[in-house]
């Protein structure tokens, strides 16, 4: 969320921001300017301002409830916060005893409110502002990313951050001379009048500069594409870790150094381009990045696939590979589309690995207290790394031996940070909610792991070449199905009133029907089931007649021919199958009411090309519907709440 572009503020101007998502942060901030929340801070000659877009875990959405939250009507302590405060209840309690009066319906508002106890109640008059908060956040329970500022503190901001994404984008004209910050544990921070050596922190004097121009501007955002057009340069805060900027200096504190914390955080240099986060010429993020697939897969690819030898090599588990190969499971863990990228490979990788896989929706498998032990191997499969069910199950993964693999599209995201290895999928920033490309670069990923692991196996070389040689061709065939948009969008002009689709497939293309249907009632709101086409005569059947639009999958696969049974049934009861087939399948357009074509791949990798029309028509559906396609109701792009 940009607060202030710069362009009509002095060359030594700072500032300090709280980003998150940038369209609808930026309305939002210039709301705040005009109300309670964005001060100018002439004195020290910096601008501070913060704001949120909220994700109503508790209370409706409405002004009330929306942030920065507030200690009292004076604003003497005000708050952002991305997470879930969980003994909010406990807390406001404690301070309804105390005479505070609460305004909103949030978890948030506590924070500021017990702020401003502890302020009042301090025993040390010289208490710092980064002293306080970590008192404060002593008393938390929960996740959260919070940004502090206070009018007894003028000039200062506070972040920090516990199980929620925070990181600090630094942007100057001039050059870092260091590319680390020492963390500065305990002793000088309790005291505002202790100063902070220069070794601990960044100051205009830290760039070089062969002119006259000091401005430096911190930004505190959630993601790293909420503040790249700003910067490149980031820090990414560790859990616990207070930022403070005082003076328009930053430091990093902690409480206490533990065994093997290491004593500096790193300003890293992001290789995204704003092009890269920009919509161009396409109605939607989503659309646009449904349109990068060909490139996206080129990204996940390179590097790692050699086509000529027939050799994969994935850099992040090389030193890994023979741990895993002698492993008792695989379990695939993650939430949405990532977990169904997880089944949709699952499959190919039983054949490849020769191990069982299971696959997890991260919170069942914690709702379960599954019994994971040391020679287990878990996946992560994450897009933006940050999802706290996610987290949470690697956590637990961890606490019992099992070695961990983060498989994620973003550098530096907590998952891949705690992750004992990985792979990055390279896909790109993904900024529609509807997640499509992290999905097939997913996907893709999890099939070259399939791949490393069965080099050595003679028996496998046909079919591993098989693959490799479907790889090479797979953006090709992309860009094929592509082309059929028109088509796919006068199909959605059939079907938009609606109010259910079904999707019904099998085999290697289960996984489709459960991310077709996900993407469909996420961003048109229509009901929209992905059916096993196995379930059919268990159930499902019954909801078949002439009215209730159903998608058949029919790939020329080991299910091609039940699968045309299941077409058949719905038939007989005047149901009117679309179909998605593959080209020149004479046979299953014999029942379609309409088909979808797509080009022949391997069967492993053949639902990366049916996924493409349902992403397609879902995006249609919902641009006919009249909703907004990349910020759908009630949906965050990383759920960083449980
Ligand atoms: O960032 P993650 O991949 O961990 O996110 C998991 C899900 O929240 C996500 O895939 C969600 O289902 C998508 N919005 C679906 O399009």
């Amino acid at each position: 969320m940009a607060v202030d572009d710069g362009n009509d503020t002095d060359q030594k101007t700072r500032y300090i921001c709280l980003f998150r998502n940038r369209g609808k942060v930026k309305a939002l901030a210039e709301k705040l300017y005009e109300q309670k929340c964005l001060d100018l801070d002439k004195e020290f000659e910096i601008h501070f301002g913060i704001a949120h877009t909220r994700w109503a875990t508790h209370g409706v959405p409405n002004e009330v409830n929306s942030h920065p939250h507030r200690s009292d009507k004076s604003n003497e302590f005000v708050v952002v916060h991305n997470g879930i405060i969980t003994n909010y209840k406990d807390l406001r309690k404690f301070l309804e005893s105390k005479n505070y009066v609460f305004e909103s319906e949030t978890d948030t508002e506590v924070i500021p409110k017990l702020t401003k106890y502890l302020y009042d109640n301090r025993e040390n008059e010289d208490i710092g502002f980064s002293a306080l908060v970590e008192r404060v956040v002593q008393q938390l329970e929960g996740a959260f990313a919070l940004v502090f500022k206070s009018r007894h503190f003028p000039g200062e901001a506070v972040a920090t951050r516990r199980g929620s994404p925070l990181l600090i984008g630094i942007r100057s004209k001039n050059r870092l001379f260091t590319d680390q910050i020492p963390i500065l544990y305990q002793a000088h921070k309790n005291n505002k009048n202790d100063p902070i050596s220069k070794a601990h922190k960044i100051e205009h004097e830290d760039f070089k500069f062969p002119g006259e121009d000091k401005t430096v501007e911190f930004y505190f955002a959630s993601d790293a594409s909420a503040i790249i057009e700003h910067t490149n340069k980031v820090i990414f805060l560790e859990d616990d870790d207070i930022a403070a900027v005082v003076d328009g200096c930053l430091s990093i504190h902690r409480a206490e150094r533990s065994v093997g914390d290491s004593a500096s955080r790193t300003i890293h240099t992001l290789q995204i381009e704003l092009q890269q986060i920009m919509k161009g010429n396409f109605k939607a993020f989503m659309q646009k990045e449904i349109f990068e697939q060909p490139e996206s897969i080129v990204n996940t690819l390179r590097g790692r696939v050699n086509f000529t030898n027939s050799t994969v090599m994935l850099g992040g588990l090389r030193d890994h590979v023979k741990e895993i190969k002698r492993c008792r499971r695989l379990l695939l863990i993650g939430c949405g589309t990532s977990y169904h990228a997880a089944v949709a490979t699952r499959q190919i990788l039983e054949e490849l690995t020769e191990l069982p896989v299971m696959v997890e929706l991260a919170s069942d498998f914690l709702d379960r207290s599954t019994p994971v032990f040391r020679d287990d191997v878990c996946f992560f499969i994450s897009q933006s790394g940050e999802t706290a069910d996610s987290l949470m199950a690697l956590r637990y993964c961890k606490d019992r031996g099992a070695l961990t693999v983060g498989i994620t599209n973003t550098v530096g995201s907590s998952i891949s940070r705690e992750t004992d290895c990985g792979i990055h999928i390279n896909a790109g920033p993904e900024i529609g909610v509807a997640s499509t490309k992290a999905y097939t670069s997913q996907f893709v990923s999890l099939i070259m792991f399939g791949l490393m692991m069965s080099e050595d196996r003679i028996s496998m070389q046909e079919r591993r070449k098989d693959i490799i040689a479907g790889l090479q061709f797979l953006p090709d065939l992309i860009k094929e199905v592509l082309s059929l948009d028109e088509k796919i969008q006068q199909l959605a002009q059939e079907l938009f009133q609606h109010k259910s689709l079904l999707v019904m497939g099998r085999g290697y293309h289960y996984a489709t029907c459960l991310e077709g249907a996900l993407k469909i009632k996420e961003i048109t709101y229509m009901h929209s089931e992905g059916i096993l086409a196995g379930e059919l005569k268990h159930g499902p059947l019954a909801l078949v007649d002439k009215l209730m639009p159903v998608i058949m999958i029919v790939m020329k696969d080991s299910c091609y021919t039940k699968c045309q049974n299941a077409m058949q049934q719905v038939a007989a009861r005047q149901g009117r199958p679309i179909v998605l087939c593959a080209k020149n399948d004479e046979e299953s357009t014999k029942f379609a009411y309409r088909t979808i074509e797509v080009p022949h791949s391997v069967d492993c990798l053949q639902g990366i090309l049916t996924v493409i029309p349902l992403q397609l028509l879902s995006f249609h559906l919902a641009v006919l519907r009249g909703y907004d396609v990349d910020f759908p109701r009630n949906l965050a792009k990383s759920v960083t709440v449980e």
